[in-house]
C-alpha cells in the first residue's frame, strides 16, 4: 500500500464505522497557547470543552501537523532516527461523548488486525496505571497484558492547561532482529517497538493549578502517525524509506546533483522533512520572521539550507524541491498548488537572505570546532558567528550538537552584553546615538536604508551630512540642492518598506577601509575609524560603515514612513522619519 492509499484506507474505515469525515485544519491553530497544529485534536479542543458544537458525535480526519516548538517538539530528533518529524500526518478518529474506551479499542484493533492484516503476535499495548478498564479491555479483546504506565508516557495533553486524559497506546514489534526494548523499559527508544497509535480518553480539564475537572462528556482522541503505518505496512523500520520519502530524497538528489550515500543520508533525511514543514506551514500563511511560529519556519528553513551546504548545494535548495512536494502530496492537500507561487517566492527570499552569511558563518564553525576543548564550545565564540556572520545562536548549537558539543550559553550572554556596552560607547561618540533601546535601534537600521534608497532614487550625490536619533524618530541631513519632490519621497519610503519586507538578516563584517570601499560600503571614510572598519550590510539593500548596534533582521523594523522633508542648510536637506509597527 503507498502512502496516500493508507490514508484513504483509515478514511474509510473510519466512514464505514459511522464518522464523518473532515478535512485537514490549517497548521496555524486558533489557539493562543499553541504555535502550530501538533495533533489531530487541537482544532477540537473547543469540542471538548464544551464551548463549540461538535461537527458529528463520530469523526475522522487527517490531520496536517507540525511539532518543531514549545512542549511538543521533534525537531532534533529529525534525521537521526527514522520516527520523528517536524511535519506529519496524523490519523485520527474522535468520539464526542458517544463511544468510549471499548469502542475505540475495538476498532483500532479491528481496523490493524483484520483490514490491515497485522499479524497481531506484533502488537504491543500499554495503558495507564490508573486505567483498570481499559486494560481489562485489552485482555478480553485480544488475551493480551497491557504494560501499565505512569503520566509521563500514558498521560496525553496538548498544552500545559485543556482538555487531557489517560491514554492506550499500540506498539508495533519490528522483532529481535532490530534494538530496542519494550515501552517502559531503557531501551524503549530504539526501533524496534514504535508506537503507532495514540488512543487518548478525554474525560478531563487541567486549568492552570494543575487541577482536573471533568468534562462535559467522555470523549476519545486517537492519534497515528501517517508516516509510521506507512514504514510498518511498507515493511520498513524508517519512515524515510517509504515510497514519499524515497521520492523527496531521489528530489533532494537531482536538485543538488549529488548521490545519497550512508555518509550523507541524514542530510537527505533532514532536508526532506524540513521540504514538508517549510512548505506546508507556509502554504497555510506562516510567514518566516524572527518571532515565533515565523522564527521555528525560519530555524527550519535555514537548517535544512546548512544541510544543502553539507552536500556542498550552494543557493535555492527548498525553493526549488517544492514542485516535488506538490507532486507527491498536492491530490490530498490542493493548498499546495493553489499557493505555489507564494510559497516559492517566499522560501526564496529566505535562501536569498540566509545564503551569505551561512556559507560564511559554516566557514568559522569548522575552524573553531578543533578548538573545543571538555565538550563546550566557548560562549564569546558563538557569540563572534552570531556578531560576525549573523549565524543565530540556536543554528550553532544545532550543528554543534550533532558532534555532541554544548555551547556556553552564559558565555555567549555575557560576550553579548560586553558588544553592548562597547556599541553604546562607541556610539555615542560616533552617530550622536546615545541610548539604543529596541526602539532607537530600528531608527538606526532604518537609517541606513533610508540613507541607501535616497542614494538609489536621487543619485550617489547624496551624502550623509548628519544624523540624530530620539526614541520617538530618526532625523538623516544629505547633501542634495534641491527640494525632494513627494513621488521620490514616496519612491524611497517605498523601498526601505520593501528592504523591510524582504525580512534581510543584518550582516556585520570586520574590514580594512580599502576592503570596504571596495565592497562599496558607503559611510564616513575618516581617520578616526582606524585601519580595521566594522561594515553592516543588509544583503544589497545597504552596507555602510558603523559602530553599530543594528536590528538582526530588517523584518523587526515594522513600518518605515517619511514625515518631514526640509531644508537643512545650504545645499542640506534634512528628513525626518518614524518607525513602527502601526
Ligand atoms: N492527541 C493524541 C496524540 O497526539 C492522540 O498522541
Amino acid at each position: 500500500m503507498t502512502y496516500s492509499q493508507i490514508r484513504k484506507a483509515f478514511l474509510d474505515y473510519m466512514e464505514q464505522h459511522g464518522h464523518k469525515i473532515v478535512p485537514s485544519a490549517s497548521l496555524i491553530p486558533d489557539d493562543p497557547t499553541l504555535l502550530f497544529t501538533v495533533a489531530g485534536m487541537v482544532p477540537f479542543k473547543g469540542v471538548f470543552l464544551g464551548t463549540e458544537p461538535a461537527p458529528a458525535p463520530r469523526v475522522a480526519d487527517s490531520q496536517k501537523c507540525i511539532r518543531a516548538g514549545g512542549k511538543h517538539n521533534d525537531l532534533e530528533d529529525v534525521g537521526f532516527n527514522g520516527r520523528h518529524h517536524t511535519f506529519f500526518e496524523m490519523l485520527g478518529n474522535w468520539s464526542f461523548g458517544d463511544y468510549f474506551k471499548q469502542g475505540a479499542i475495538e476498532m483500532s484493533w479491528d481496523l490493524l488486525t483484520n483490514v490491515l492484516k497485522i499479524d497481531p503476535a506484533r502488537l504491543v499495548v500499554t495503558t495507564h496505571t490508573s486505567d483498570d478498564e481499559a486494560t481489562e479491555i485489552w485482555k478480553k479483546l485480544t488475551g493480551k497484558d497491557a504494560i501499565r504506565l505512569g503520566d509521563k508516557s500514558n498521560w496525553w495533553s496538548a498544552g500545559d492547561v485543556g482538555p487531557c486524559g489517560p491514554s492506550t497506546e499500540i506498539f508495533y514489534d519490528y522483532g529481535p532482529n532490530v534494538a530496542g526494548g519494550l515501552p517502559g523499559t531503557p531501551d524503549e527508544d530504539g526501533d524496534r517497538y514504535v508506537e503507532i497509535w495514540n488512543n487518548v480518553f478525554m474525560e478531563f480539564n487541567r486549568d492552570a493549578d494543575g487541577v482536573l475537572s471533568p468534562l462535559p462528556h467522555k470523549n476519545v482522541d486517537t492519534g497515528a502517525g501517517l508516516e509510521r503505518w506507512a514504514a510498518m505496512l511498507q515493511g520498513v523500520t524508517s519512515n524515510y524509506d517509504t515510497d514519499l520519502f524515497v521520492a523527496l530524497r531521489r528530489a533532494v538528489g537531482e536538485v543538488t546533483s549529488v548521490t545519497e550515500t550512508p555518509e550523507n543520508t541524514v542530510s537527505f533525511k533532514i532536508i526532506s522533512d524540513h521540504l514538508r514543514s517549510v512548505g506546508f506551514a507556509i502554504a497555510d500563511g506562516v510567514v518566516p520572521s524572527n518571532t515565533e511560529r515565523g522564527y521555528v519556519v525560519r530555524r527550519i528553513l535555514r537548517r535544512a539550507m546548512r544541510h544543502g551546504q553539507v552536500l556542498g548545494h550552494r543557493g535555492a535548495l527548498l525553493s526549488r524541491l517544492y514542485p516535488a512536494l506538490v507532486s507527491q502530496m498536492g491530490d490530498a492537500y490542493p493548498e499546495l498548488a493553489r499557493e505555489q507561487s507564494r510559497v516559492i517566492a517566499t522560501i526564496e527570499k529566505e535562501e536569498r537572505a540566509f545564503e551569505d552569511m551561512l556559507h560564511n558563518g559554516l566557514k568559522l564553525l569548522e575552524k573553531e570546532v578543533p578548538n573545543v576543548t571538555g565538550g563546550t564550545m566557548a560562549g564569546d565564540v558563538a557569540f563572534k558567528l552570531y556578531d560576525t556572520y549573523g549565524f543565530p545562536l540556536d543554528l550553532t548549537q544545532t550543528i554543534l550538537r550533532e558532534r555532541g558539543i554544548d555551547v556556553d550559553i552564559a558565555g555567549f550572554d555575557a560576550a553579548m552584553a560586553e558588544q553592548k556596552e562597547r556599541s553604546r560607547s562607541s556610539q555615542t561618540f560616533k552617530g550622536g546615538l546615545a541610548d539604543h533601546d529596541t526602539e532607537t535601534t530600528k531608527l538606526h537600521t532604518a537609517t541606513h536604508l533610508l540613507h541607501a534608497a535616497l542614494r538609489k532614487v536621487l543619485g550617489n550625490g547624496v551624502e550623509q551630512k548628519g544624523s540624530n536619533i530620539t526614541p520617538e524618530r530618526l532625523r538623516f541631513d544629505f547633501s542634495f540642492d534641491r527640494r525632494v519632490e513627494p513621488n521620490e519621497l514616496a519612491e524611497v519610503e517605498r523601498i526601505v518598506n520593501d528592504a523591510i519586507a524582504a525580512a534581510v538578516p543584518i550582516v556585520c563584517n570586520e574590514m580594512s577601509v580599502a576592503d570596504a570601499k571596495a565592497a562599496g560600503a558607503i559611510g564616513l571614510f575618516e581617520d578616526k575609524y582606524g585601519d580595521a572598519v566594522m561594515v553592516y550590510s543588509a544583503g544589497d539593500w545597504s552596507r555602510e560603515i558603523c559602530g553599530g548596534p543594528h536590528v538582526a533582521n530588517t523584518s523587526e523594523i515594522g513600518t518605515f514612513k517619511i514625515k518631514k522633508e526640509e531644508s537643512s542648510a545650504a545645499g542640506i536637506r534634512r528628513i525626518k522619519a518614524v518607525v513602527g509597527n502601526s
